[in-house]
């Protein structure tokens, strides 16, 4: 069975101009130093998917690993099928597998995730079935999903389960500020089947960082943040405490908010099915402070504190 790191690093904005704005930037050598770092840093575990900038983040990873030569059993990449409304056989989902390794110049993958749970033409028993059959052959080392609620996570886990694999991970939405999957039953299902959790936008697309706020600062979001409610002045008014818990913790454990943020992820892991957060980083020293979530906790006082008031923010 595929085991994987207690952190990853998340590689949406690595060459997407539809979100992210990664054109305008320019920002090819930022995120080939922060690529570097992170495995400077001991993370070697890298999200990615065919969909983010349309190829281009799995070419860039394709391209860093050449660089450098780095051994495909010293990283682990995760990468992800969009079923998009053409794709309606087994076959559609081979080629794309067959395209994200050419891209990333590849034999196998640590992990193939099904990006989201609407399949239109293509039953979700065809998706699993033809997965499962994958990981037989080496091209995937193991199947995870995207997005599932707890009933489309079961259902998957079973199709697997007939096949003789096992659901590895449901990436889903999971930060201090998103608590969805604590009520609506992923997180318990999850427990459940032994499935992991990968927690993206663990960061809350960098506010749990603390550099966007009201006062004290002048930096703004980039891209489609600029129309996200949340980084308004009424949206960062309502996380203004939690956002000076996260500082006051982090001066005990001379750690950052965002590494605070991170490791109260990790910690969940203790009550529940094993959560990884996969932060998005797009320099090197974004890159360097995520890798500083690991290798000590918060105390079981602070959890709470951190649960409560991210709850209320
Ligand atoms: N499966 C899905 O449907 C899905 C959806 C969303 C994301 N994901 C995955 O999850 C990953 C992470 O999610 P995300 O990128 O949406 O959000 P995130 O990790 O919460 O936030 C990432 C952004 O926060 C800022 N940041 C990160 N680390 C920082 C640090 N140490 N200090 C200051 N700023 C920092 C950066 O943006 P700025 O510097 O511009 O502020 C970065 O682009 C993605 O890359 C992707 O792999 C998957």
């Amino acid at each position: 069975m595929t085991e994987f790191p207690k952190i990853g690093i998340g590689t949406w904005a690595w060459g997407d101009n539809l979100f992210w704005d990664y054109a305008q930037a320019n920002d090819k050598e930022q995120v080939r130093n922060a690529f570097l770092t992170s495995l400077e840093s001991g993370i070697t575990f890298f999200d990615t998917a065919e969909v983010y900038g349309l190829g281009e983040s799995e070419r860039l990873i394709g391209k860093f690993l050449q660089e450098i030569g780095v051994k495909s059993q010293n990283v682990q990449i995760a990468t992800k099928f969009m079923p998009l409304p053409w794709r309606f056989n087994a076959q559609n989902i081979r080629d794309s597998i067959t395209a994200s390794l050419n891209r990333l110049q590849l034999n196998t993958v640590a992990l193939y995730q099904v990006h989201q749970p609407v399949s239109f033409l293509i039953s979700q028993k065809t998706l699993m079935q033809t997965l499962a059959d994958e990981v037989k052959t080496g091209r995937i080392a193991a199947v995870g999903i995207s997005n599932y609620s707890a009933s489309q996570m079961r259902e998957a886990h079973t199709y697997l389960t007939q096949e003789g694999v096992k659901l590895a991970v449901n990436q889903v939405r999971y930060s201090l500020l998103d608590r969805e999957i604590e009520t609506n039953g992923i997180l318990a299902t999850a427990k459940e089947l032994g499935v992991t959790i990968l927690a993206y936008s663990p960061l809350a697309q960098g506010l749990l960082t603390g550099k966007y706020r009201n006062s004290g600062t002048t930096i703004r979001p980039t891209g489609a943040r600029k129309i996200d409610p949340r980084f308004k002045p009424v949206g960062l008014t309502k996380i203004e405490p939690l956002l000076q818990l996260l500082e006051e913790i982090g001066a005990k454990y001379n750690r950052s908010p965002a590494q605070i943020a991170l490791n109260w992820l990790i910690y969940q892991s203790k009550s529940q099915s094993q959560v990884i957060p996969i932060p998005g980083a797009k320099t090197a020293s974004q890159a360097r402070e995520n890798a500083g979530a690991l290798g000590w906790s918060i105390s079981p006082e602070e959890n709470l504190l951190l649960g409560k008031l991210g709850k209320y923010a």
